[in-house]
């Protein structure tokens, strides 16, 4: 073992001899906001082991100053919160044959140690049933920070919906790769995907469909709640996104007040873009706003909101600045920090410190420099979606039949694995940078083997992007580590697309 057999690369690593056992006396310590996190583990390790780990949480709550030499008892698994010392909040894993020490920051650092462990134990850990195997974790130490704070994935339900267990599942797939952001594109022309109180047509009529004509769905406040709380279980944040002005035809058709001839305009099924605009001049258009905002950020613990702003063809540029002048205003008056895509940069006006998501690809790239430039005067930092590198939903090959093409072609895992953050836009260095999203579009995904067909292995690259140090990055060897981990994602039941720059084992 020269390389880390974990997902994404940590910072140091280093391989010692021999291993420790784990058994079913194998006994968990870990104590205050620990503790949590060893009931996950558990868990997590009961499936495939059949062990019914005990959690010992006599300990003394989270130690702040003590060093990582702690003494648990021989054979026992120590989760510590505590003061590590590293550059930013991490953790450090250390595997002797005779325990196992995991000290982070926090709770969700200790988490995201518990997941480099999980990846040490052999793949058929990711099994749901019992399997007959020695549970050996390999001694090392590891010394590991994330290099981004804000880690994500989107998922578009409102061009196809998925139901809350499959994002549950999806959420699982994320915290196995540290994954910390989950960003629900809940809205456009062809699904309003969120029940609004004070707004009931959104969804009872605007619902209702989806591309290609198919039956749409909603998630009711109980159901975002849930996945919102699973969600909070994982340590990933939900980031919801109600996107406007444009991309706006679903609530328009369910309310003819929001257009300015007040005439619906019928459902739309097709994946055209750019075709759709709130009316700009009518102060039902804030009041919906208002409400929609204040309902959504009731229901989402996170610090953010996302307003969208993207592709905003129909509406002019007056009229686009001056509603995100008044909308962004709306939206940080319920107490969100705001996020929006690269366009909203257009505008001088936004709330100090708007957030903005870049997902440009062509070159050059002169016009999305100047809106992140914009975020940045503004006091925002970006988070880098550049649709060439790390948009999902891009065919991985021209010949293949799922995926679209229009972000330069395909990408290949070569593509979402060979980019640096930091280098994309002028001026743009990590201090600017909160973090990477992987967005996942479902023009084309409509069931949940094509939605990780899509998502896997790419999103595995993207999760290294997120957290490895650049000096990590190392093609030859993530390909390598990728092979040696596809029996892990066949005992996860994980689809994935064997793309052929991987030597995938027979
Ligand atoms: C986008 O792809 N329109 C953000």
């Amino acid at each position: 073992m020269t390389t880390a057999p974990v997902m994404p690369a940590p910072v140091h690593f280093s391989a010692g001899t021999g291993h420790f056992a784990l058994t079913n006396t194998t006994v968990i310590h870990a104590s205050g906001s620990a503790q949590p996190v060893a009931e996950y583990l558990a868990e997590l390790l009961s499936p495939a082991t059949g062990f019914v780990l005990a959690i010992d949480s006599t300990g003394s709550v989270d130690a702040q100053s003590e060093p990582v030499t702690d003494s648990p008892a021989l054979g026992a698994i120590a989760l510590t919160v505590g003061n590590t010392a590293l550059p930013s909040p991490g953790y450090l894993l250390s595997v002797t044959s005779t325990r196992i020490e995991l000290r982070a920051d926090d709770a969700e650092h200790l988490f995201a140690g518990v997941q480099s462990l999980r990846q040490l134990l052999p793949h058929a850990i990711e099994s749901s049933s019992v399997q007959d195997v020695d549970w050996f974790v390999p001694c090392v130490e590891i010394t590991d920070y994330p290099r981004f704070s804000y880690r994500g994935a989107m998922l578009d339900v409102a061009r196809h919906f998925f139901d809350v267990a499959t994002v549950k599942r999806h959420l699982d797939r994320m915290s196995l790769l540290k994954l910390n952001v989950l960003h629900l594109h809940l809205t456009d022309d062809q699904g309003w995907r969120i029940h609004i109180d004070s707004w009931p047509n959104l969804t009872a009529l605007g619902a209702t469909t989806a591309v290609g004509g198919g039956n749409g769905g909603f998630y009711s406040k109980a159901d975002y709640t849930e996945i919102v709380e699973f969600a909070a279980s994982r340590y990933i944040t939900v980031v919801p996104e109600i996107d406007v002005p444009g991309h706006t035809n679903a609530a328009l058709s369910a309310y003819p007040e929001l257009n300015c001839d007040d005439v619906a305009p019928a459902p739309y099924t097709g994946i055209e873009v750019g075709f759709s605009s709130l009316c700009i001049d009518k102060d039902v258009t804030y009041q919906f706003l208002d409400d929609v905002f204040r309902e959504v950020s009731e229901l989402t613990p996170g610090p953010y909101l996302h307003l969208g702003g993207d592709e905003s063809l129909a509406t002019s540029d007056e009229d686009y600045l001056e509603f995100i002048r008044r909308a962004t205003a709306i939206a940080a008056s319920h107490g969100k920090a705001l996020i929006g895509w690269h366009e909203m940069g257009r505008s001088r006006d936004l709330p100090a410190g708007t957030v903005g998501q870049y997902w440009s690809y062509v070159a050059p790239r002169d016009d999305a420099d100047k809106r992140v430039a914009s975020f940045i005067e503004q006091g925002g930092q970006m988070i880098m979606s550049p649709a060439d590198a790390i948009y999902l939903d891009m065919k991985y090959a021209s010949d293949e039949e799922l995926g679209l093409e229009w972000a330069d072609g395909p990408t290949t895992l070569h593509d979402a694995y060979t980019w640096d953050p930091a280098a994309i836009t002028i001026g743009v260095t990590d201090e600017h940078i909160l973090g990477i999203e992987a967005p996942l579009w479902t023009e084309t995904i409509d069931n949940v083997r094509d939605l990780e067909y899509m998502v896997f292995p790419r999103i595995i690259a993207a999760a290294e992007i997120a957290w490895s140090p650049r000096s990590a990055h190392d093609w030859a060897d993530f390909t390598r580590r990728l092979a040696d981990w596809s029996p892990r994602l066949d005992a996860a039941e994980i689809t994935y697309n064997r793309v052929n720059e991987v030597s995938w084992p027979k």
